[in-house]
């Protein structure tokens, strides 16, 4: 096994893990990514934009108090008022690093408005291109910087651990098998979410849960992991992943047709604009009478192709043309909530080990994201665990690292495990998706025992078993309905709710 020592790992390439990257300019720091680098992850195909309050009449205080009503009760306020206050200086440093967001015409930064926050504070780039400009901008940044170190195509398997001390990672490179370790005293996890364990997803093939996986194998914590959003509008196509219809089209008027009829505005005042679980769930509803639900975009009219230059390329290779014609759609996962359990510095209760961005779980997003808020939160928190580590770790510092043997695996899935791996995703689609109940979420692991005993070997599909198990063990021991978590034999709030700190055990041998 090749062996080679940073003083920082930081698995996940997107904008968390590389805006902790940056802030980290005096240490040797090693960034692992299993696709090749700037490529993959959920930041470069993120539509909607970065909702900061840099506006004349906005301030970091109303946008809390936005982000704190989508959290439904669950958001922890010193995370969302330091995600809020430090959002704006931390936009400016990216704009310095590059990146290029849509201005007005006297070359001020256009804020868009959209749905549940009190004023426009939204920032695009290129229109619904916002990620692939941010992701290309950090990209470049890190480039400049040689003391950051690239390890790119690279599968994480495990954490290495040292007398309960996180000292490295140990990966596999997709293409040729070949097996390493990184040796460091700290490790940050950086590589998203979870949305690939579902059938119907926005998320790209690398979101698959590995964070969780990897966390829950060394100890540490998690939280809140049964909360996962459901965009209510993925254009429903045979494409995995459905590409997103971004919100805001219904901003700009777009409505939701079944039979022929709109059908929110008898579910909620806002109508298509309700909060996206509650979009989500209507959509769904309507779709379990077998009745195909449509966005209808075509008010938006000329318009459509430069302000939406993103979705209107994937209606037409759909063969859709958005201004005459009415899209198919389908609710998707698109976002967790829960993951990793860190404080405001991104630390988790493991020696060693950070989390930012989408895997973990600093309490900004409550029970339910507000729109536009996970790109602040990767920003300001990577950069809260950079500095929390500068702090922290010395220079130079080695863990001694146990000598273990890693068994030879594929990465990804094997046409062999293809059928499990589909089994799972309708499992979790069907069992523990928009709605959900004790007898589905107890029939899902029983699919997940069933499946691990066929002994899966890729990296990723025993990510994906863990993930699984872990949201549905979590899903079920929350007897409510809060958020993005709708249970239909708990309907309602439980008034005395709490976060739910969950510690896994496992189910069975790890695979
Ligand atoms: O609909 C959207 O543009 C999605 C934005 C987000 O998930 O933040």
């Amino acid at each position: 096994m090749h062996k080679i020592e940073a003083d920082v790992v930081i698995i996940g390439g997107g904008i968390a893990g590389l805006s902790a990257a940056l802030g980290l300019p005096d240490r040797r720091v090693a960034v692992v990514t299993k696709a090749s680098f700037g490529k993959g992850g959920s930041t470069p195909i993120a539509q909607g934009g970065i909702a900061c309050a840099m506006g004349k009449d906005d301030s970091p205080e109303l946008h809390a108090a936005d982000t704190l009503v989508a959290g439904d009760g669950l958001s922890v306020s010193e995370c969302v008022t330091l995600l809020t206050k430090e959002g704006p200086e931390q936009i400016r440093r990216l704009i310095e690093a590059g990146a290029n967001f849509d201005r007005t015409e006297d070359g001020e930064l256009s804020f868009g408005r959209e749905a549940a926050h009190c004023r426009r504070r939204i920032l695009h780039a290129n229109g619904d291109s916002t990620g692939a400009e941010v992701e290309r901008a950090l990209v470049a940044a890190v480039r400049r910087n040689a003391a950051i170190q690239i390890i790119e195509d690279c599968y994480v398997a495990d954490l290495v651990m040292a007398d309960g001390q996180v000292a490295g990672v140990r990966g596999i490179f997709n293409a040729t098998g070949e097996r390493i370790e990184v040796q460091a005293p700290a490790v940050v996890l950086a590589c998203g979410g979870i949305g690939r364990i579902y059938r119907y997803t926005t998320n790209p093939v690398e979101s698959v849960g590995d964070g969780l996986a990897i966390a829950a194998r060394c100890g540490a914590v998690l939280s809140d992991v049964e909360f996962v959003q459901f965009h209510p509008t993925a254009l429903n196509t045979s494409l995995d992943p459905l590409p997103l219809l971004t919100e805001a089209l219904r901003g700009e008027g777009a409505v939701l047709l079944a039979n022929g009829r709109r059908f929110m505005p008898d579910l909620h005042k806002d109508a298509e604009l309700a909060p996206r679980d509650v979009v989500a769930r209507g959509i769904w509803a309507q779709q379990q009478k077998r009745l195909d639900v449509f966005l209808d975009a075509r008010t938006i009219g000329e318009r459509f192709p430069q302000k939406f230059p993103t979705v209107f390329a994937f209606c037409q290779q759909a063969g859709l043309d958005p201004r005459t014609d009415m899209l198919p759609i389908s609710p998707a996962a698109h976002y967790h909530m829960g993951g990793v359990s860190v404080d405001a510095n991104g630390r988790t209760n493991v020696p060693g080990l950070w989390a930012c961005g989408e895997v973990s779980a600093t309490g900004v997003h409550g029970a339910n994201r507000l729109a536009s808020n996970s790109l602040l939160e990767g920003l300001v928190f990577g950069a809260r665990v950079s500095l929390d580590i500068s702090r922290s770790i010395a220079p130079g510092s080695r863990p001694v690292c146990p000598d273990v043997e890693m068994k030879p695996r594929p990465t990804f899935i094997t046409p062999d495990e293809a059928p499990l791996a589909q089994r799972l995703r309708d499992t979790m689609w069907n069992d523990v998706g928009l709605v959900r109940n004790a007898q589905s979420m107890t029939h899902a692991l029983q699919v997940f025992d069933e499946i691990s005993a066929q002994t899966p070997q890729s990296i990723m599909l025993c990510h994906m078993i863990d993930a699984a198990r872990i949201i549905t063990q979590a899903a079920l021991a929350r007897k409510e309905s809060r958020g993005g978590h709708y249970r239909s034999d708990y309907p309602e709030h439980d008034p005395h709710s709490q976060h739910h700190p969950f510690v896994y055990t496992g189910n069975g041998p790890w695979c």
